[in-house]
């Protein structure tokens, strides 16, 4: 389970009466599932309801793919592409020592980009994930249109049957269509799950397991996840304080959330944090605005902002009480870079007391109000809990604000102008 704290007199001194009022009613209608968007609320019991035969045929087809091919091209956007990525990224870092390479593509438009992907792919014997719920999505099938082609052309239609994984409707739209007239093995993503709760289906699963990463402990984080953050009373379930905390801040007047890690390597769990919060809350004119930054690279650049300028945000800042690795600074017999007081310290003891610093300056000297998400380390089990514990936040703090969290009118008006000047037919 997460530890959450609140830093800052703005925390501490925020009028809990409203949520107090509201705590049975917003609690209900996630529990029972009566709120706006009801019909896909499917995540909050989808570790636990999924049968162990199909994590067996996730692992079973991960296995094959690292067997047979050398790297293996993702396929998707939005909440088709940021979760698995950002479980990836957080667990197996930037450098990864395996030699099974994980490329992703069809979150961009970029012809750069995807020549570059295309590229990096053409000489290596790849498979493709392909993840698209609607099936229809632009940027993915594009991407997965050129991707086909490069396989093909090199070695015939008949490969591309086992080559292709497609992660998508149970019945609807043409990658479905598409997965059942060419046989490629298929994973279902449940119609009341939607994009951006969708990591902890197969959308995350596949790709997360293709990356060597232990699905069991991960699903393990995510059903205790669902026993951890239950609690209907706020002052027991920190999900739910924590959605309170943030609602209550941004009717405070601090309408900015920044995501802050002190882990490179978490740095699309800030992606994904910003597409979970940014997509389910900014509709009819409300919503805090999510920010990312990882310190303390950011604090070079966006650190005087923080500290000094208008006083718009607040932080969350998401801590791992152990780093996955860990070095020594020497002693230096000449100490001609005067770091000799360092000599014997561990890194992430300095990294460690940068952000013990950093708050104490933010939150006393900046009067920038603060919260910290505390996990032991980062690893499969706690991300799965981690992910679970801001996809319930999101739905209590959503709710407080009488939206729904479930859907994404906004995001079409851009395809439809698109499709008007890319002449679609309709
Ligand atoms: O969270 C969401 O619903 C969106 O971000 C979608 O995941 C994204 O638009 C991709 O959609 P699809 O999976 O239909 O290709």
């Amino acid at each position: 389970m997460v530890k959450l704290e609140g830093y800052g007199k703005q925390i501490k001194g925020l009028d809990f009466q409203e949520v107090d009022q509201r705590n049975a009613e917003i609690s209900t209608k996630i529990e029972k599932r009566t709120g706006l968007g009801n019909d896909f609320l499917g995540w909050l019991d989808y570790a636990s309801k999924l049968p162990s035969s199909e994590v067996e045929r996730i692992k079973a087809c991960a296995l094959r793919i690292r067997k047979n091919y050398k790297a293996l091209a993702v396929v998707g956007i939005g909440g088709s592409y940021l979760g698995a990525r950002a479980a990836i990224e957080a667990l197996n870092g930037l450098f990864p020592k395996d030699k099974f390479k994980i490329v992703f593509l069809g979150d961009t438009l970029s012809s750069t980009y995807t020549v570059q992907a295309l590229k990096f792919l053409k000489n290596k014997k790849f498979a493709i994930n392909v993840i698209s719920k609607s099936g229809t999505t632009t940027e993915p099938s594009v991407a997965f249109r050129l991707l086909k082609g490069m396989l093909e052309k090199k070695f015939g239609h008949a490969y591309l049957k086992d080559a292709i994984v497609a992660t998508t409707d149970k019945a609807r739209g043409a990658l479905k269509k598409e997965a059942d007239a060419e046989g490629y093995e298929e994973f279902v993503i449940p119609d009341d799950v939607g994009g951006r709760y969708s990591v902890i289906t197969p959308v995350g699963l596949l790709p997360i397991a293709c990356a060597g990463i232990d699905i069991d402990q991960f699903l393990l984080g995510v059903k205790d996840g669902e026993k951890d953050y239950s609690n209907p009373d706020y002052h027991l379930n920190p999900a739910y304080k924590y959605g309170a905390t943030r609602y209550l801040l941004y009717k405070a007047g601090y309408p900015i959330e920044m995501f802050i890690s002190y882990e490179p390597q978490f740095a699309m769990i800030g992606e994904w944090l910003k597409q979970l919060f940014g997509e389910s809350e900014g509709k009819d004119g409300k919503a805090l605005f999510p920010a990312a930054a990882t310190f303390t690279t950011d604090l070079h650049s966006m650190g005087q902002f923080i500290q000094e300028g208008s006083k718009v945000l607040f932080e969350t800042i998401i801590r791992a009480d152990h780093p996955q690795k860990d070095i020594k600074v020497e002693a230096d017999k000449e100490n001609l870079d005067g770091l000799n007081y360092l000599a014997g310290k561990k890194l992430s003891y300095i990294n460690d007391r940068a952000f013990q610093g950093t708050l104490k300056a933010h939150v006393e000297t900046g009067s920038v109000p603060a919260n910290v998400v505390r996990i032991k380390k980062m690893d499969a089990y706690n991300l799965g809990n981690l992910f679970y514990f801001f996809m319930r936040s999101c739905a209590f703090s959503a709710y407080l604000l009488d939206i729904n969290p479930f859907n994404q009118p906004g995001v079409e008006i851009y395809k439809k102008n698109m499709f008007t000047l890319l002449g679609k037919p309709s």
